[in-house]
This record gives structure tokens, sequence and C-alpha cells, in this order.
């Protein structure tokens, strides 16, 4: 069976994208089976895959729902599909009235994206299933939660960003209190954009790594992102960090195969 992993940040401009995207091309390098989500009405993800985006994730999620599907355009996966070395669902501004669509159906509303990647058989399809999500814990990150079974959560260490992640842990634990999904587990959080010179963040990073420690254990924080020219460079060429081959690259690629063992590992534990 394959996994359901989301990046997550109520946050904008963490690394959310970036993460998820070179993440995705590290697993498949390591000859996996990837399937990225768009779930971001903003659709950064999709433009790094130059995917167009008029038919996308909205529409196969509202044709999803019974009580909507008479209401819409019909659209097939195979049709919304952009296959490549990484598959995507691509995303679309459609995607920021999810909420009010839904907010009629009798059906579950947390749960439209679960039973959507279960009737389409996705996890029996790919490996890895890598969603990216927008800056926000709307319904449609709660829908994220709930299909997926682990969590990464970037960040950028400063003074914000602690009350952020104790503001996530208890969306995750109501989840838990609703009884109705098991929530996924965050199994690792990577500090992006880092400057090390600055002795304001490293203090800020050590008071937030200790606090992450002491909620969920240790060995879930990933070494530092420090701010790369190279990693701005092959997002705006629409390029993963695999397609370059100079010395700050290859320091690139061996980060990301890092958060792949990280992912693998962790899901060979959950089996
Ligand atoms: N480690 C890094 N070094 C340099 N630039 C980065 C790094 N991580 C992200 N960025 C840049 O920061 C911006 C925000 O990143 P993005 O992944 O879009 O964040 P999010 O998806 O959380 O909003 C992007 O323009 C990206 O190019
Ligand atoms: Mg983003």
């Amino acid at each position: 069976m394959g996994k359901v992993i989301s990046f997550i940040n109520q946050k904008g401009g963490v690394g959310k994208t970036t993460m998820a995207f070179n993440a995705a091309f590290a697993l498949a390098k390591n000859g996996h089976r990837v399937l990225a989500i768009d779930l971001d009405p903003q659709a950064n993800l999709t433009l790094l895959f130059q995917a167009g985006n008029e038919l996308n994730i909205y529409q196969l999620l509202v044709n999803s729902i019974k009580e909507l599907k008479m209401l819409h355009a019909p659209a097939m996966l195979s049709s919304v599909m952009k296959r490549g070395t990484v598959d995507l669902l691509p995303a679309g501004q459609e995607l920021s009235g999810f909420d009010l669509t839904v907010a009629s159906i009798n059906a579950p509303r947390q749960l439209v994206l679960k039973r959507f990647i279960e009737a389409n058989g996705l996890k029996d399809r790919y490996d890895f299933i890598i969603i990216d999500c927008p800056p926000t814990l709307g319904l449609l990150v709660i829908n994220a939660l709930c299909a997926s079974d682990g969590v990464i959560v970037p960040f950028r260490p400063d003074d914000f960003s602690l009350k952020g992640l104790e503001h996530f842990y208890q969306v995750l634990s109501d989840i838990d209190e609703m009884g109705i999904v098991r929530a996924p587990e965050i199994f690792l959080h990577v500090p992006n954009l880092v400057d090390l010179r600055r002795k304001q963040e490293n203090d800020d990073l050590s008071k937030i790594m200790e606090s992450i420690e002491k909620e969920l254990g240790p060995g879930k924080i990933f070494s530092p992102f420090l701010n790369k020219a190279g990693l701005v460079k092959s997002l705006s060429g629409r390029k993963s960090v695999f397609d370059f081959k100079s010395q700050e690259f290859s320091e690139l690629q061996e980060k990301f195969l890092g958060v792949a063992k990280k992912i693998e590992e962790w899901s060979h534990e959950h089996i």
C-alpha cells in the first residue's frame, strides 16, 4: 500500500511547495512511483510542473461527490492527470471555492479527498502520494490531513513559528477526538531558510527544536536548509534540483535525497 504524505504549514513562504516538489523527484529518483497532488488554489506546484489547469483536482473532487456530480461538468481522472517522472493532479483557482461548494453536502466534508483516493485505488497505483497544501488550516487542509498517513512540516524559525506549530498540533488532536479517522503522524519538521549567522534565529531555532522534542519525541527534525540561490534558480526554471550538475546542486540533491530517505524509513515502519 502506498503512503500519503502532506506538506503542511498554515504560514506561506516557508517552503512547502519547494520541499514537496523536490522530495517528490527524489523519491522518483529512488525508483518509486510518485503522484503529486496540488491542493493550493494558487497552484504554485502546478506551475512548477508547467501544467495547464483547465481541468484540475477541484472538478475531480466535486465529481466524486454523488450529490454534486449532477451539477457539474464531468471530469475523468485520466484527462486531468499529467504524467511524467512524477505524475501530477494539478490545482486551479476554483479550489478556493471548495469550502462553499461542499458546505451543503450530507457526506462528511472532511473525507472528500480520502474517499477520492480510495475510490480510484491511488494507493495501489503509487508508492507515494505527495500533497502540497495551501497556507491555511481550512477545509482543504483538513481533507489533506484526513487522507494522509504522514505529515512533513517545513518551517522558518522565527518568533511566531512556535505558536503556529502548537496550533497545528491542536488541530491534529481535534481530528483524533472526532474519532472518524486517525490523525496522521507528523514524522518530520524541516527548518528552512535558516540564517545560521544570525544569533536571534539560532536561539529561536533551538527553542523550537526543544519544544518539538518535548511534544513529539526525538528524531523528528531534519538538518536545516539554508538560503540557497540554487533553489531559487531551479524553481524559476521550473526544474527540480536533480536537473542540474554543479557542486551547489549536488549538495541540494543530497539534502532532498536525505528527506526522501526519512520518508522511506518512516514508511517501512508503518506498513
Ligand atoms: N532554502 C531556500 N533557499 C532559497 N529560497 C527558498 C528556499 N526555500 C524556499 N525558497 C523560496 O521561498 C519562496 C517560498 O517558498 P515556497 O516553497 O513557495 O513556500 P510555501 O509553499 O510554503 O508558500 C519561493 O520563492 C522559493 O523559491
Ligand atoms: Mg506553496
